[in-house]
């Protein structure tokens, strides 16, 4: 009985352990690549010196890998004639880009250690070193996910958020991936750099509030008349973008939850944070006590790399991001 009473928890626990993704570890490649992550700090830095634009888009690229079919790499699978990729999905096409740096990252580990470092991986490495840049953030990735062989735009329904979501919905789809509705307020955080297109909010902000076709009055008007300038209702389809913090658009910082109590947040899903008692007051906590959303940003991070992920001999590592082995 004793016997059993140790071993049937042990079992338990061993296998949940796998399931949660408890293959991933800190310095994964320390022994079969250790300069892996040191390659991709390099290459995200100098991309960012490029354009700073560039850590705003990791950032959102690892965000996007995550919650469609896991953490597994299916995000940088280009399409075929048959078959139309995550990244052709219109959540991802035209706004999501960083991907000819994850090659660059790619090419650079495979030459020194082929077949070890995962694609999966190099995008976790990218968004916490874009962070980094972006605005001093550091934690410590785990490493270990596998590459997925599939990547399907009609995924993307029901996986990503749309920025027209409200607090409930947002709530119910972070919950779906083991996120917590803090954790939510915390991840929207990474809206304090980058930039939107203006057809992702003009209709349910500017022009079709509630498709009463009127302005969202919890807009500040002058916040509002500023972004009509910039994007006119008959050209919502152009190549227009605004930044998503507007006082400081290319810091990560807390200043976009400083945004929203003044009612500047740009998308509906970023507003909305403001209309429940429990989000609107971690609003207020973040935007006066920088170091807290720092640190819970970080472990947020690591739990959203986490999601689904592939791991031991699960998936494949890719020999070219773009394309499954
Ligand atoms: C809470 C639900 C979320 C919604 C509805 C949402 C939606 C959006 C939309 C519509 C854009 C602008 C796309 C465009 O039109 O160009 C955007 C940009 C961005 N998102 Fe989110 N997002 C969410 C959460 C997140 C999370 C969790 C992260 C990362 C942790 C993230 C990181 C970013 C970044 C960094 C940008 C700027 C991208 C760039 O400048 O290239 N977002 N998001
Ligand atoms: C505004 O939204 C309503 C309801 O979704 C829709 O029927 C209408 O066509 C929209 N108007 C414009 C100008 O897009």
């Amino acid at each position: 009985m004793e016997f059993l009473a140790f071993f049937i928890p042990l079992a338990i626990f061993l296998s949940s352990a796998i399931v949660n993704g408890d293959g991933l570890s800190i310095g994964y490649y320390r022994h079969a690549c250790p300069r892996a992550e040191e390659i991709v700090s390099k290459t995200v830095e100098n991309a960012i010196k490029g354009n700073p634009g560039v850590a705003a888009a990791l950032i959102r690229m690892h965000f996007h890998d995550c919650f469609v079919r896991g953490c597994d790499g299916s995000i940088l699978i280009d399409s075929t004639t048959g078959n139309s990729a995550e990244k052709d999905s219109p959540a991802n096409n035209p706004s999501l880009s960083g991907f000819d740096i994850i090659d660059s990252a790619k090419s650079r580990i495979e030459a020194e250690c082929p077949g070890v470092v995962s694609c999966a991986d190099i995008v976790a490495f990218a968004a916490r070193d874009s962070a980094q840049q972006a605005g001093g953030l550091y934690w410590a990735v785990e490493g270990g996910r596998r590459d997925g062989r599939v990547s399907r735009a009609s995924d993307i329904p029901g996986n990503l958020p749309p920025p027209s979501f409200d607090v409930n919905q947002l709530t119910q789809l972070f919950a779906s991936k083991q996120l917590s509705q803090d954790e939510m307020v915390t991840l929207s955080g990474a809206h304090s750099i980058g930039v939107s297109h203006c057809s992702s909010f003009t209709a349910d902000r500017m022009y079709n509030f509630s498709g009463r076709g009127v302005q969202d009055p919890s807009m500040d008007p002058r916040y509002a008349l500023q972004l009509k300038a910039k994007c006119p209702a008959s050209s919502s389809s152009s190549s227009v973008v605004v930044p998503l913090d507007p006082l400081s658009p290319t810091n990560l910082d807390v200043k976009y939850y400083v945004d929203l109590q003044v009612k500047r947040g740009l998308l509906k899903s970023d507003q909305t944070l403001m209309t429940n008692d429990a989000t609107s007051r971690l609003v207020k906590i973040n935007a006066k006590y920088p170091t807290i959303w720092r640190k819970n940003f970080g472990r947020a991070m690591v739990k959203m790399g986490a999601i689904d992920v592939l791991t031991g001999s699960q998936g494949e590592i890719r020999k070219q991001c773009r394309v499954p082995n």
